[in-house]
């Protein structure tokens, strides 16, 4: 039976299962065809992407504006400054105004409300590029990674260790419950997800500040402590966190001599993630940046170029 098409790329937890694995197996075909050919068909010719951004990024910008490029398209970026997103411009006619000139918005916002108004009032697919809620584009890469890393997600444990609070975490949460892998949340309390987003994860969670629940994860995954934001609470954090460094103590601690090592990135350095492990054997720090592109062309295709998930 065909898989139904999505509206948009809004969170995990709307998509189903098959909807999940539609778009992995979609980020690898077009990853291998770009491999095999050098290229991809330009399945988006004449299609347009607005990216709209509240906050700064890297990987973001740069990975939806060369997935375009590759798919035969074009994307635009707005700054924070220009779009004044509801303080210029309400969103509803940031929404409608975008609609005519794109055939898709991705956006970076503060207030995840943003985004859903952005999808209720504009009539072209928008993609959540991060809000302070989630960042489902990350958790599909990451579980991408993974698949491609490690050969299966179902049946592996992967371990968040940090801000068990934080939007990467709760995306990932909510990706493990879609393909079978168990998640754990190492986190301080006052950190760890809130009870609304385990129970719509749908999935038993193991929630833990005891640092032995790393012990037998197959995946360790941090973020920073403080995310963007939140600058104000940088020294509260910086007290409280130290105990969830991922370096090469917790590394053991996992007893497993292959665990992987995972960082949505930008890394703080020296806070929560330290060199060595970074940029040491079990990293995976820069094939899981590198898979953003991979995973938001399937995102692309499907919602701007109508590919259909299979
Ligand atoms: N991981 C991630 O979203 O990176 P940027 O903030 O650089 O986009
Ligand atoms: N949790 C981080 C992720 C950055 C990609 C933040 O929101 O700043």
């Amino acid at each position: 039976m065909a898989i139904p098409a999505l509206q948009h790329f809004l969170d995990i937890q709307s998509l189903t299962d098959e909807q999940f694995w539609g778009l992995l197996r979609l980020a690898r075909e077009l990853k291998d065809e770009r491999i095999r050919l050098g290229q991809n068909a330009p399945i988006l010719a004449g299609k347009s992407l607005a990216m709209v951004f509240q906050k700064p990024s890297l990987r973001t910008r740069v990975s939806f504006e060369m997935g375009m490029q590759h798919l035969g398209g074009h994307a635009f970026y707005i700054s924070p400054q220009e779009v004044g997103l509801g303080t210029r411009e309400s969103v509803p006619d940031v929404a409608r105004v975008l609609s005519g000139y794109a055939d898709g918005i991705m956006a970076r916002v503060f207030d995840h409300e943003h985004i859903l108004q952005l999808a209720e009032w504009g009539s072209v697919p928008v993609i959540n590029g991060l809000s302070d809620f989630s960042h489902p584009c990350q958790a599909l890469a990451d579980l991408f990674t993974i698949w491609e890393e490690l050969g299966q997600l179902a049946g592996l444990t992967l371990v968040y260790v940090g801000d068990g609070s934080n939007n990467v975490a709760t995306s990932l949460v909510m990706a493990a419950a879609k393909v079978g892998l168990t998640m754990r949340v190492v986190a301080p309390p006052g950190y760890q997800p809130d009870p609304a987003v385990l129970a719509h994860s749908g999935t038993d969670v193991t929630v833990t500040d005891d640092l032995d629940g790393v012990v037998g994860a197959d995946i360790l995954y941090t973020d920073v402590w403080t995310s963007m934001g939140q600058e104000s609470e940088r020294e509260e954090r910086l007290r409280i966190f130290p105990p969830y460094q991922v370096n090469g103590a917790l590394v053991d601690r996992t007893r497993n001599p292959d665990v992987k090592v995972m960082h949505c990135l930008p890394a703080h350095r020296g806070e929560e993630i330290t060199d060595d492990v970074a940029d040491g054997p079990h990293s995976l720090l820069f094939p899981q940046a590198h898979n953003r592109l991979h995973a938001q062309k399937a995102i692309l295709a499907h919602l701007l170029g109508g590919i259909p998930l299979k």
